[in-house]
């Protein structure tokens, strides 16, 4: 018998950009939703076309240039579906169909809450009332494509017989995948699982769709809820890359996809997913949204495939199989080797960068290149982490409205002091000097004094790419501008102006000092782009 297909839905995008200081710069977006080709994903959801004409923008520029033809090397040959959310609003869902016009396969996610606790205050709806939007909404949606999710929200915590109520109008109204989300990821995996189950034998014509599973993490089981509905009859995932997403987060594409990969003797499911792209994925994910993978996380983490105790390196030199269930390559984590030098060039360089997944070519080359050999000089054995953090730190940068020339500090038990030289939008080269409570501290006050993006520093960490003395430093920051800058509350508007808008920044060098300056400043030129492209699609918008 054909094993069964279950359909990987990536939402990156959309709940994963939800992340707060996770916001991602159009071109990244992009960036993202070719490697979510790449990697073989059925859907990709772009985005929330109707939150702002900027999101609008980016979802359709993914549907025209990823959405139409695919990307090479895409491992089928049908281009993803590219999806756009909406609320249970006609506007809404006007703005879905406008973006995902340009591509092949369409498909319009719209939802409505059904939980009794959303319904009551969030709502204010009754039963009846919430039946006859979905009827509406689903029937409306239904006039642009044939591609229609339907999800309600919350699912797991609203009554069953209301649930299939709910799935049946939706059914009636032309929907063809039904979503089943645990919107605050409270519900267990036997339990979620039987949810599934009861769903497929009390909804009339459930066969005839596609259902699929939406798992939050709040408790930590979001991948084994999704697991436990792929065994109930769920035949599609949704699901983001390291795991990201509101609050605790979605359920982990990597995750997800190599469990059902290696216990592929138990589920007898299949996925069209390109395995050894997922720890490409996984950092460039990381790399434009500033969320650190955790060094013990599944399949991607930094430590998912070292092996420490002496009886466990014993065991893996007579045989891999003693602790090891899948081989690093098998999710594109090579192993760290040496590999180029001093005297390798621009050739040789750019073959194992194309080798590690990375396809830089031109400009971005050319300056990831001088970038080695400036490191090639100081650092004796490059490893690849070393490139993959050198060549990230150049081709995942925002538009650089402010460049580092040079940087000087003096430190001690004295008075920190640093003195800055960048060079501005205008092209001009300006020079400041400040003290400070620790060089760090004096750096981005004398980078300040030039910028003038005030901003609070949220969040600072330092790791070092590989060992030894003369390690890549890497540094991330998140900073939240302080002139009153919000973030629309993409999934609830009534919280439009609640939350601070988080940027983040990363730099890496083998000084700490200069990674630091630099990743300062690549968060204050992510401010400078996103107000920019807002500042663009307003002007369109007043325009047209
Ligand atoms: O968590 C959730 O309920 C959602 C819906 C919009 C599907 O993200
Ligand atoms: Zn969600």
């Amino acid at each position: 018998m054909q094993p069964d297909h279950v359909r990987i839905f990536d939402t990156t995008l959309r709940d994963g950009e939800q992340s707060p200081g996770a916001t991602m710069t159009s071109s990244e977006k992009l960036e993202v939703a070719k490697t979510l080709s790449r990697l073989g994903v059925d859907v990709i959801e772009a985005g929330f076309a109707a939150a702002s004409p900027d999101d609008l923008r980016a979802v359709k520029t993914i549907a025209e240039a990823v959405g139409v033809t695919g990307v090479e090397g895409r491992p089928v040959p049908e281009p993803p579906t590219i999806c756009s959310l909406a609320r249970a609003h006609t506007s809404d869902i006007d703005k879905a169909a406008e973006a995902i016009a340009p591509a092949k396969h369409g498909r319009i996610h719209t939802f409505l809450a059904t939980s009794p606790i959303h319904r009551e205050h969030k709502l204010r709806m009754s039963r009846d009332e919430v039946l006859a939007k979905i009827t509406e909404m689903v029937s409306y949606a239904r006039t642009f494509t044939k591609d229609i999710e339907f999800s309600p929200e919350d699912a797991g915590r609203t009554e069953m017989d209301f649930l299939y109520e709910a799935l049946q109008a939706a059914i009636e109204a032309g929907a063809s995948t039904l979503n089943i989300p645990d919107t605050v990821g409270y519900t267990i995996p036997n339990e979620f699982g039987e949810r599934i189950a009861m769903i497929r034998q009390n909804v009339p014509n459930i066969e005839n769709v596609v259902i699929s599973v939406h798992c939050h993490n709040d408790l930590g089981l979001a991948v084994a809820n999704s697991l436990c509905a792929v065994q109930n009859g769920a035949r599609q995932v949704e699901v983001a890359v390291n795991g990201i997403g509101e609050r605790a987060g979605n359920a982990s594409l990597e995750e997800v996809v190599m469990a059902l990969h290696v216990r592929r003797d138990l589920y007898d499911i299949t996925t069209q997913i390109d395995t050894t792209q997922l720890t490409r994925a996984s950092r460039l994910v990381s790399k434009v949204t500033g969320m650190v993978v955790q060094p013990n996380k599944a399949i991607v983490g930094a430590n998912a495939f070292a092996h420490e105790a002496g009886i466990h390196q014993d065991g893996m030199l007579k045989h891999e199989e003693t602790y090891e269930i899948m081989r690093p390559e098998t999710v594109g984590a090579g192993k760290t080797q040496l590999v180029l030098g001093k005297h390798s060039g621009r050739h040789a360089f750019a073959n194992r960068l194309a080798e590690l997944g990375y396809a830089a070519s031109g400009d971005g080359l050319d300056k990831a290149f001088a970038r080695f050999k400036k490191l090639a000089d100081k650092k004796k054995h490059i490893t690849d982490a070393d490139l993959v953090a050198l060549v990230s730190d150049e081709l995942h940068q925002p538009k650089e409205y402010w460049r580092l020339e040079k940087i000087q500090v003096g430190c001690g038990t004295g008075m920190p002091t640093a003195t800055v030289k960048l060079t501005g939008p205008d092209g001009r080269t300006q020079i400041a000097a400040e003290v400070g409570t620790g060089p760090v501290d004096a750096v981005y006050k004398a980078i300040q004094s030039l910028v003038h993006v005030p901003c609070t520093l949220l969040e600072y960490t330092v790791q070092s790419v590989t060992e030894g003395i003369d390690a890549l430093g890497e540094v991330s920051v998140r900073v939240s501008p302080e002139d009153g800058d919000r973030s629309p509350d993409k999934i609830n508007p009534q919280y439009q102006h609640s939350r601070a808008r988080v940027f983040h920044g990363h730099g890496a060098h083998t000084d700490v000092i200069v990674a630091s300056a630099k990743a300062y400043i690549a968060a204050i030129n992510r401010i400078l782009a996103i107000r920019e492209a807002q500042q663009d699609n307003e002007a369109a918008g007043s325009a047209a």
